[in-house]
């Protein structure tokens, strides 16, 4: 049956063509459809970005305004799909519960079940991109016990998240407008990322023909580990666990560089970037912003910039071309806004989500998608005999 490549862990693999974006790893370059990160940071908003990577253009004023209100007219979720919170303890990780609840959204909306009815695409597309925020939102209140918000569609997509997620129905809400812009801001940054484990997730389910809502579930599911979404978290308590032992990083990263099981320098190194993650140049400046505008003294802060300089003076990153990615400072900012470590890599997901939608888009309308279908090389027994019960 012909020769197989091996490539553990598609090293080497492209596993597709894509038009979403570009990524230049060594010379720490990220695209979203041609144009810069920096300039999209700089000048773009969460929203606008989730149209663009999705329709491949800039939206044009009446564009934005279309898609804006398509968006707000979804953000509510079904009364019943509210009960659904209480099937899990009040303890649980919301990275499950979440990707549970979009796998859910299948059966509330059983016309998304047909990946090739554009219209309802469309309209799977907003929904997703509207109630994946309230769905966060309720996981985080269910998780304190405080009672779930209304969404308020008066108010942007990240503010009525900060709403739902910080507000009380017994008093107003104040939404500091930098906050705002701060999570917003890491939202452009983690919009997309070409063929990331979750991403390559949300194709391969794709492929085989399961719809939007199942394939960006499984999607949450692959972005929960530690070596991808969930470092974010695992930075925070890396950084928590050197300041309780007394804040000596010299010793962290020799424990690190001993290769210690488990002791990873959590936030660093990246399998497509051997330069410093163009994400994580912005981000570490955000950081720095935010916490002074809060008014936030972190000693947290301090030990991660004491590590990351001690790390890019080491031979052991240096050699291995190891920097700071994009999930180093991006927890210290989530902190400081409030949100507990566990909720970060929701965080992540709700960034990352008009990516996978526009992965998923790009899949099911390509005329080269096959279903995705790895082979192997074989390395168990050779044929042998059955031997009866009595005689093993
Ligand atoms: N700390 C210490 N050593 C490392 C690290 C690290 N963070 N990352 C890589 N190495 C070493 C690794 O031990 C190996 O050394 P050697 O050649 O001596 O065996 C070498 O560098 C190459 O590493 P690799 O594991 O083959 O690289 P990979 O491309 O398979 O893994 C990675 C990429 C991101 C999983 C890995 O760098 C890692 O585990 N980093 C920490 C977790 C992390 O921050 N993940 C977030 C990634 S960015 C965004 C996202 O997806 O969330």
């Amino acid at each position: 049956t012909g020769y197989i490549t091996y490539d553990p862990g598609f090293v080497n693999t492209g596993s597709t063509a894509s038009a979403i974006t570009f990524i230049d790893g060594d010379a720490g370059i990220l695209r979203y459809r041609g144009y810069p990160i920096e300039q999209l940071a700089e000048r773009s908003n969460f929203i606008e970005v989730s149209y663009l990577l999705i329709y491949g253009e800039l939206p044009t004023a009446t564009q934005l305004e279309d898609f804006t209100t398509k968006i707000r007219r979804h953000t509510l979720l079904h009364e019943d799909l509210k009960r659904f919170f209480d099937g899990f303890p009040r303890d649980a990780h919301p990275m499950p519960v979440l990707s549970s609840a979009v796998s859910a959204l299948s059966t509330f909306y059983q016309d998304s079940l047909n990946p090739f009815d554009e219209p309802n695409v469309e309209l799977s597309t907003v929904r997703l991109l509207a109630k994946v925020p309230t769905l966060a939102a309720y996981a985080y209140k269910k998780s304190v016990g405080q009672p779930f918000l209304y969404p308020d569609n008066s108010l942007g997509l990240v503010e009525n998240f900060l709403r739902m997620t910080f507000g009380l129905p017994a008093e107003p809400y104040e939404i500091d407008p930098e906050v705002a812009r701060a999570l917003d801001l890491l939202f452009i940054l983690h919009a997309d990322h070409e063929q990331n484990c979750s991403t390559s997730t949300v194709r391969l389910v794709g492929s085989s023909e399961a719809n939007l809502f199942a394939s960006i579930s499984a999607g949450i599911m692959a972005l929960f580990g530690p070596l991808h979404g969930g470092a974010n978290s695992a930075v925070l308590d890396m950084l928590e666990g050197i300041k309780a032992e007394g804040g000596d990083v010299a010793r962290f990263v020799t424990r690190v560089k001993n290769k210690e099981k488990g002791v990873r320098l959590m936030g660093f190194g990246h399998r497509v970037y051997k330069n410093y993650d163009p994400r994580a140049k912005i981000i570490k400046r955000t950081a720095d912003q935010i916490l002074a505008k809060l008014g936030v003294s972190d000693q947290l802060l301090d030990i991660a910039k004491e590590l990351e300089e001690t790390a890019l003076s080491d031979d052991y990153f240096v050699q291995r071309k190891l920097y700071p990615n994009v999930d180093f400072y991006t927890g210290l900012i989530y902190r400081a806004l409030g949100f507990p470590t566990k909720f970060f890599t929701v965080l992540f997901a709700l960034g990352r989500l008009p990516g996978w939608i526009a992965h998923w888009r790009e899949m099911i309308q390509d005329p080269a998608t096959k279903i995705g279908r790895p082979r192997q090389i074989y390395t168990g027994e050779k044929p042998r005999e059955y031997v009866g019960l009595g005689e093993r």
